[in-house]
């Protein structure tokens, strides 16, 4: 599906059908000719409501509150949704900003998300007919759009969205096919692609590297381990990122093994490491003047007679002994080597990011929809949870405390992969990730755990069942923002 801007009004585009949001329970709007209709059919503008009125060739979009950029993000996704299935090939739509093009920009994210499709394993997947949606200058409101402004948001619309489809679609393959190898091969082509450089390390890298840790999740696997580093480097970089994301293209939870009813979706369990390809794609085709590095430790945990044990004891890269209670705490494992492998490889970080699908206890803390912050600078918690409001994704801050980081307290070794209690768990997560952050980063660190959102199992807000790439708008908008 293509986008295009033109000058032409809305009324006077040639197009299938025509979208039109409904931001008046009364149905006042000039743009709104149908409201006797649309009354009789109990129509309200309600958000998240769509009503196709097929015979006038529009179809109304219900949006509450203008002022919140997310309703109309929102409606655009449910607009396209209800179009998949039909015959329209094109459809034209108007802007709908008040000031800045906070809405609009919104709308064109809406519409790109909400045209994805995942149809790999679908034998005679229907045909999406959409081709192409013609975007007016013209506005709902009375300000001017200028052309350049509505070109530039298109512009940025698809690189953001592209990646975000790429990190749903890299989640939405099988594990079967998406193994560590795969993804590194997928890293590969997004840094040919795009100019990016691009290593990739194996097993007897992780070996002589003294990755224990990430080493013996790894271990019963017969797919082998990836350490993929990506890193795009801007001539004048105002800052240095380092994306760290957890990549278990599948988490069997190990010889503690996964109840069957936990198992399904776990091939969803490297969106981190997914979404850290996918930020720096966009990055570096944004070229934004930031230094983007990524990260991804990338692995199964399965289990056999090789398979890494409760009560064994592990040593990362930085020499801290670990204590295995549980193997299914196993991205906290890999992601402690990959934080070691950042800090003592790139050069002057000025942020450290890990993102992980690390816990079921974020998920119990903050549901479905939002994900965790945590971290020891509360500044740079508070610019990531301005971001994530910025781009539409849901974040909230789960606090550090000192009787917290006493549970990952072992017996026998520097510190244990679990808690000892059931509560606080991705907070005791994220204190365990903490150990492995050098004393003169531990500002520069924050922690986001991403295993609410990243997999939908009930479609919600402009996400479709499946991978929603969860992290990468919200950390692309955070990494514009420090370039700006
Ligand atoms: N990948 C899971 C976390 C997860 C759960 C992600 C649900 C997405 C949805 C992680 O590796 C895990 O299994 N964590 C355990 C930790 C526990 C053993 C301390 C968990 O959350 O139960
Ligand atoms: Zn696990
Ligand atoms: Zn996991």
């Amino acid at each position: 599906m293509r986008l295009e801007a033109t000058n032409k009004s809305v009324g006077d585009i040639k197009a299938d059908i025509r979208i039109v949001f409904v931001c008046d329970k009364n149905l006042k709007h000039r743009w709104i000719e149908e409201r006797k209709l649309l009354e009789k059919l109990g129509f309200d503008g309600a958000d998240e409501s769509v009503c196709l009125l097929a015979q006038s060739g529009v179809l109304f979009v219900g949006v509450e509150n203008t002022d919140d950029s997310e309703s109309f993000r929102i409606g655009a996704a449910k607009a396209i949704g209800a179009l998949k299935g039909l015959k329209f090939k094109t459809a034209a739509i108007g802007c709908y900003d008040k000031k800045s093009l906070v809405n609009s920009a919104a709308i064109i994210e809406g519409l790109l998300l909400g045209a994805y499709e995942f149809n790999a394993y679908k034998s005679k997947p229907k045909p999406f007919e959409l081709e192409r949606v013609i975007i007016s200058r013209e506005n709902y409101f009375d300000a001017k759009i200028s052309e350049s402004d509505l070109t530039a948001a298109i512009e940025r619309a698809q690189i953001v969205c592209e990646a975000v489809n790429l990190a749903r679609t890299l989640v939405n393959t099988i594990p079967e096919a998406l193994t560590p190898v795969a993804l590194a091969d997928e890293a590969a082509k997004v840094a040919k692609n795009y100019g990016v450089d691009c290593s990739i390390y194996d097993e007897q890298f992780l070996a002589e590297n003294n990755m224990g840790a990430f080493l013996a999740v790894s271990r019963a696997s017969v797919k082998p381990p990836r350490l993929i580093h990506l890193s795009y480097k801007p001539k004048k970089a105002k800052k240095t990122v380092a994306i760290v994301g957890k990549g278990l293209t599948y988490d069997s939870g190990g010889l503690s093994l996964k109840p069957s009813d936990y198992m399904t979706t776990m091939k969803a369990d490297m969106a981190g490491g997914a979404a850290a390809i996918a930020i720096i794609a966009a990055a570096a085709r944004l070229k934004l003047p930031v230094a983007v590095h990524s990260i991804i430790g990338a692995t199964e945990n399965m289990i056999g007679g090789a398979a890494y044990k409760p009560d064994d004891v592990l040593t990362a890269k930085n020499g801290k002994t670990i204590e295995v209670r549980n193997t299914d705490a196993e991205g906290r494992l890999v992601l402690a080597d990959c934080l070691c492998y950042a800090q003592d490889t790139i050069k002057e970080i000025d942020y450290l990011i890990d993102m992980a699908t690390l816990t079921g206890a974020c998920v119990v803390a903050l549901g479905e929809y939002a994900s965790g912050v945590m971290g020891h600078n509360d500044k740079l918690k508070t610019a990531l949870l301005q971001a994530a409001e910025e781009s539409g994704e849901l974040a909230a801050v789960l606090p550090f405390n000192r009787h917290l980081k006493k549970l990952i307290k072992s017996e026998i070794a520097d510190i244990s992969n679990v808690s000892s209690t059931r509560y606080g768990g991705a907070i005791t997560a994220a204190l365990f990730l903490s150990e492995f952050v050098e004393e003169k980063n531990r500002d520069k660190w924050a922690h986001l755990d991403i295993a609410g959102p990243a997999y939908v199992e009930k479609a919600w807000g402009a996400n479709p069942y499946g991978a929603s790439g969860a992290g990468t708008r919200w950390i692309v908008r955070y990494l514009e923002r420090i370039g700006a």
